[in-house]
């Protein structure tokens, strides 16, 4: 293979054989279940409901070391479907359910533990559950966790989220924040609006709320963070965000520094579609914080993982590396393996 091997840090899983929920809880919440078509084929169910066709793919390790092959991808961080969350669940029922669908995650990775890295989903709604939850987790081999972007009204300087967040860089464990739960109203029931218009923008105010709510002045600088989907709108406006802060301080300035000054706290992952958007996004979070993300295996994801940063014509193969997989494996914690060709750094990145 002419380029590096990637790590891709945005990929979803869904286990086809999980229990009916019902049987196991207490509440009458209303679980997802899954209908399944036939041995390749099931739908994601809430109710009546269909919420999402999907494939073997998110559930056979075979199928997607395959497809892995095929892009060139090392390493799958494999990560809860948002979907299964269930924040707005009682917390004991939660604390059940995300047992179940991690235990099932390290049984989709068991055949290629060094390939597939699973993250772990954890009931938010009750942070000493969700701190217990993730120690479990890591301690079987879960690579991670992959959080929902708000609980509820809640969001990320919400101060319970904030000592989960403060736990996870106390153990080391990296964090994926991915959008979820989008507002709903008639006009964004058309063209898929909540995910094309409300994930970037409830990605953007995640981000918005871990600065300005002074998230990141107070939880320790060794969180390693990602948020999904390029990071939504937030690298594009951070200037508006900037001005605001500058302009308006009585009602914005609530962060020690504006905005631009915490682009070196957190990651975005590449699931951006346009070079440009790329660009834009290395030049605005620098070539440290940028990762390959697909969105694997749903069909809003990158289709060949990583042939976005393979093809961007602006990045030098020092950068191209580090976006494929050097970023990633600091952000995992992974050696960089010992037989890597050494690439030369170049004298100037090209912008
Ligand atoms: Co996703």
């Amino acid at each position: 293979m002419q380029q590096p091997t990637s790590i891709d840090v945005h990929t979803h899983y869904v286990p086809r054989q999980w229990p009916d929920l019902r049987a196991v809880t207490d509440s009458d919440f209303e679980w997802p279940w899954l209908r399944i078509e036939n041995e390749r084929d099931a739908v994601v169910m809430f109710g009546t409901k269909d919420f999402r066709k999907i494939q073997s793919d998110a559930w056979d390790a075979e199928v997607r070391l395959a497809d892995m092959d095929a892009a060139g991808v090392d390493i799958q961080v494999v990560s809860p479907t948002p979907a299964f969350f269930s924040y707005a669940a009682p917390a004991d029922d939660a604390v059940k359910v995300s047992r179940i669908f991690n235990d099932l995650a390290l049984e989709i990775c068991a055949p290629a533990p060094e390939r597939l890295l699973p993250f772990a989903q954890v009931p938010l709604q009750d942070i000493d559950a969700a701190c217990a939850e993730l120690d479990r987790c890591m301690a079987l081999g879960h690579a991670g966790v992959e959080i929902g972007n708000h609980v509820g009204d809640r969001d990320l300087d919400d101060a319970q989220i904030v000592t989960f967040l403060q736990h996870c860089a106390a153990i080391g464990a990296p964090v994926f924040v991915h959008p979820w739960d989008m507002a709903d109203s008639p006009r964004l029931q058309r063209w898929m609006a909540q995910w094309l218009t409300g994930m970037p923008a409830e990605t953007h105010l995640s981000i918005l709320a871990l600065i300005l709510g002074g998230t990141l002045d107070r939880v320790s600088s060794d969180l390693k963070l990602c948020f999904a989907h390029g990071g939504g709108s937030f690298a594009f406006w951070v200037g508006r965000m900037d001005n605001a802060w500058h302009r308006r301080p009585d009602l914005v300035a609530t962060s020690e520094h504006p905005p631009s000054h915490y682009l070196s706290r957190f990651s975005v992952d590449s699931a951006v579609f346009e070079p440009n958007a790329l660009r834009l996004l290395v030049d605005t979070m620098g070539t440290d914080n940028v990762m390959l993300g697909s969105d694997y295996p749903y069909p809003l994801g990158e289709q060949s993982a990583g042939s976005l940063i393979r093809s961007a014509d602006f990045l030098d193969d020092q950068t191209r590396n580090k976006l494929l997989r050097g970023n990633a494996e600091q952000f995992l914690g992974l050696p960089s393996p010992v037989n890597e060709p050494s690439i030369a750094p170049l004298a100037a990145t090209p912008r």
